[in-house]
């Protein structure tokens, strides 16, 4: 079973590098840790101890919440993401920094103390919170002005000329949508169950849109034009006052992590809201795939009739296939990846940028609520959007092609672009 990485062993090397990953991204002066970036945003040192807060529920108390944890009932439930909204977080008595380390160490200590009865699904489910929100605070540091505490990023690899605007055919039948626990054993619940569907023939992007693609959108005049948006993008457009991708100048400049640089442009746009990018597929005669599509296109093979674990075959990803782990800071140039191709030879679907669907987000057939129950069945039929494959800014080991991720419509602190769809 080493090969599906259910051993203790490599969940317990999963936990410790997302725990690598959470005290680089606090290792900061206190005054940012407590400091509201942005309203949409936590202050960073509530990310912290809520991360350790849940792996305490989760792993030592079962999730028997009424069950005394290490923290006093009444400090513990500030961490409560349903009772606390994200805006007011930094007025709560929070636990200092020094304090929050102390508790997530504890927790950890204790967890790793017995591990050896812990169960992998378990143990993974709270390593994929972790590294979510690692990218949560990847998200508040990118709105957070002021000079830059992160640098600009590791090295990527250099993108292929002529793939920007090309498409691929995925002819029509059935494939086979979401995983069961079988093949992928630490799938959340929302992946769950693999069920065939019947998918019509389309086209898609072989690769994310790119800013310079998305620059010709807005030199076009894409924001000023109502007849490119939904009824609710252009009320949201006009209310924002949107006219670009969150970051850019307006004068072909962005900040970056706090440091302003010319804006690549064979890089896919990122930071835009569903309303953009739906915008921009009406524009560009074109359309945001479902997210049935997008899986189908990800992890079917059509040769085998079967899934693939990754687009590109059963291999786990490496710098020679996606853009993933977050330290690289910014998506890679499209066609970086040759060797991260699927079946159908779509491109830069793991890694690189969140990709927007048109489906919302529901549950699939024979959906059951794994422990943290309140991972997805609350906003199942919400205002929500799928996006699909995973930022650069996310851990490797939680990602697999079935991963769903959702936001509200007019977000766009996501890591999120747009990959095309056509009808044939
Ligand atoms: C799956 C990214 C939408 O951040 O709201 C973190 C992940 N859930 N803690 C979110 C999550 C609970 C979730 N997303
Ligand atoms: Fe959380």
């Amino acid at each position: 079973m080493t090969d599906l990485r259910t051993d203790i062993d490599a969940v317990v090397r999963d936990l410790t590098a997302a725990r690598d990953r959470t005290l680089h991204l606090t290792d900061l002066d206190e005054p940012e840790l407590l400091r509201q970036h942005d309203p949409l945003m936590s202050p960073l040192v509530w990310d912290l101890a809520h991360i350790g807060q849940q792996e305490d529920l989760w792993l030592l108390r079962g999730g028997q919440a009424g069950r005394c944890g290490i923290l006093p009932p009444d400090v513990e439930q500030l961490y409560d993401a349903f009772t606390h909204p994200r805006a007011v977080r930094s007025t709560l008595p929070l636990l200092p920094p020094v304090e929050a380390r102390g508790y997530v160490s504890e927790v950890r200590a204790r967890v790793l103390d017995r591990v050896a009865e812990a169960d992998a699904f378990e143990v993974a489910m709270v390593v994929s919170h972790e590294q979510q929100h690692d990218e949560t605070m990847l998200q508040t540091l990118q709105l957070r002005r002021g000079p830059a505490v992160l640098g600009t990023g590791t090295p990527l690899p250099p993108g292929r000329p002529g793939v920007a605007g090309t498409s691929v055919l995925v002819p029509g039948g059935s494939a086979v949508i979401g995983v069961d626990g079988t093949a992928e054993p630490f799938s959340l619940d929302n992946e769950r169950g693999a069920h065939t569907v019947d998918v019509p023939a389309f086209r898609i992007g072989r690769v994310p849109v790119t800013n310079a693609e998305y620059a010709r959108f807005v030199s076009d005049g894409g924001y000023d034009r109502p007849e490119l948006w939904s009824g609710r993008g252009w009320q949201v457009r006009t209310d924002m006052g949107l006219a670009h991708p969150m970051g850019w100048h307006g004068d072909g400049t962005r900040t970056r992590f706090g440091v302003v640089e010319e804006v690549p442009g064979d890089e896919p746009v990122q930071h835009v809201s569903w309303f953009e990018a739906d915008a921009y597929a009406r524009w560009a005669g074109a359309r945001l795939p479902t997210e049935v599509e997008w899986e189908k296109a990800a992890a079917w093979d059509p040769a085998t009739g079967r899934r693939r674990r990754y687009p590109w075959g059963s291999t786990e990803p490496t710098p020679e296939t996606a853009n993933l782990g977050g330290t690289a800071l910014r998506p890679a140039p499209v066609g970086a990846y040759p060797a991260g191709a699927s079946a159908y030879g779509v491109e830069q679907l793991m890694g690189d940028v969140w990709e927007w669907t048109s489906s919302d987000f529901t549950a699939w057939p024979g959906f059951t609520p794994m422990l943290y129950a309140d991972y997805s069945a609350p906003f199942f039929g919400g205002d929500y959007k799928v996006l699909r494959g995973g930022a650069w800014a996310v851990g490797a080991s939680i990602l697999r092609p079935s991963f769903r991720n959702w936001d509200h419509p007019q977000r766009r602190q996501v890591f999120s672009g747009v990959r095309l769809a056509w009808d044939v």
